[in-house]
């Protein structure tokens, strides 16, 4: 095992040039924990944030990153359960855009039989949010759900599940390109929105009625529509900020005050996930068989680690679709 390995760092928030590939030294392995060989490298949004900053998430210097999978190729003296050997992914908290990841032993699980590394690799944030998302929204059968950025990672996971949910879902999207990789994820209707209102069009698409569930991933300076898209009783489930923070100003006039019995819940899969700590295996388990059968649709784009940059750079201007891998 070599002493060092390459891993990006961030050592000043800033656009994608703040991301330097280095040499650093290889993290020492504590006894509950596993050195993983990364193979695949997942990238969230978040990932685009926490390098811009400034966040209360992280302090630099850092390694952003958070999903991961590869080869386990060395465990800590206090670990049963996993060998050396080992096909894993998994999320760590120290930064996974690096050849190696140090985690501990529980943060890691096998990738399921057949699975790739890149497929494993863009499960846990987004499969397991949009996952826990349907149960969060309580969203049923024969209901209509509405998800901002239908085409994007979380998008794409979300228009499958809710497709199986056997809920009807209406995408909003930025281009024709986009609703096509959103209409094949599952989504069965998509609203442009750069030519469309999309307040308009989902009451259009539901008999005036509006949805039951929206959604908004986006949030910003547009907030305020995802309430005029609800339904009488329907919930806004605030699961992001990739347009800024939601402007509150709108809170007032379309959502307090309405008196239309709506609802608003926010999402955060790392505080939500310890409440359910137990469901997280089955919940993967299900991601992988989606994917695997078809049923769910992600498109996955690849880069060498060494282009990182160009990755955070398509990421963070809104140009991608599915989920991007960088291989270390
Ligand atoms: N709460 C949680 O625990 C949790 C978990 C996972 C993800 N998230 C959040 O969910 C969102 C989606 O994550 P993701 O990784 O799957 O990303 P993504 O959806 O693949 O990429 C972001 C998308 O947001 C849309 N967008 C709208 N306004 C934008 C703007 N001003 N700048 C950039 N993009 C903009 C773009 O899609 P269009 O062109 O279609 O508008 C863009 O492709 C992120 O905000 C992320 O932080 C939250």
């Amino acid at each position: 095992m070599s002493q060092y390995m390459r891993a990006v760092v961030v050592a000043a928030h800033g656009g994608p040039d703040v991301l330097e590939l280095v040499r650093v030294p290889a993290p020492p392995l504590g006894p509950d924990e596993v050195r993983v060989r990364v193979r695949s490298i997942g990238l969230n949004f978040r990932d685009v944030k926490l390098r811009t900053g400034p966040s209360a998430d992280v302090v630099v210097p850092f390694t952003p990153g958070s999903d991961f999978a590869g080869d386990i190729v060395e465990v800590g003296a206090e670990v049963a359960s996993i060998r050396t050997g080992d096909r894993v992914f998994g999320v760590t908290t120290h930064g996974a855009y690096a050849e190696e990841v140090v985690t501990p032993a529980v943060m890691v699980m096998p990738i399921p039989d057949g699975a790739e590394y890149d497929t494993a690799a863009i499960l846990p944030v987004a499969g397991l949010s949009a996952s826990f998302l349907l149960s969060t929204a309580g969203v049923e059968k024969g209901q209509t759900a509405v998800t901002y950025a239908a085409a994007g990672g979380l998008g794409c996971f979300l228009g499958g599940l809710l497709a199986a949910a056997g809920v009807q879902s209406i995408g909003i999207t930025s281009s024709g390109d986009k609703a096509a990789v959103a209409r094949a994820a599952g989504h069965d209707e998509i609203i442009n929105y750069r030519d469309t209102d999309p307040v308009r069009a989902v009451k259009d698409l539901t008999d005036s009625s509006g949805a039951d569930v929206v959604f908004d991933s986006v949030a910003g300076p547009g907030f305020g529509r995802s309430f005029r898209m609800l339904s009488n009783h329907g919930t806004v489930v605030l699961c992001g900020r990739s347009a800024g923070d939601p402007d509150l100003s709108a809170v007032g006039p379309d959502f307090l005050g309405v008196r239309r019995n709506l609802a608003l819940r926010e999402f955060y899969l790392s505080t939500h996930i310890f409440d359910h700590l137990g469901e997280v295996p089955d919940r993967l388990d299900e991601l992988a068989t989606g994917l695997r059968d078809r049923r769910l649709n992600v498109p996955i784009t690849t880069f060498a680690l060494d282009d990182v940059r160009r990755a955070h750079e398509l990421l963070g201007a809104g140009a991608t679709v599915g989920k991007l891998i960088l291989h270390p």
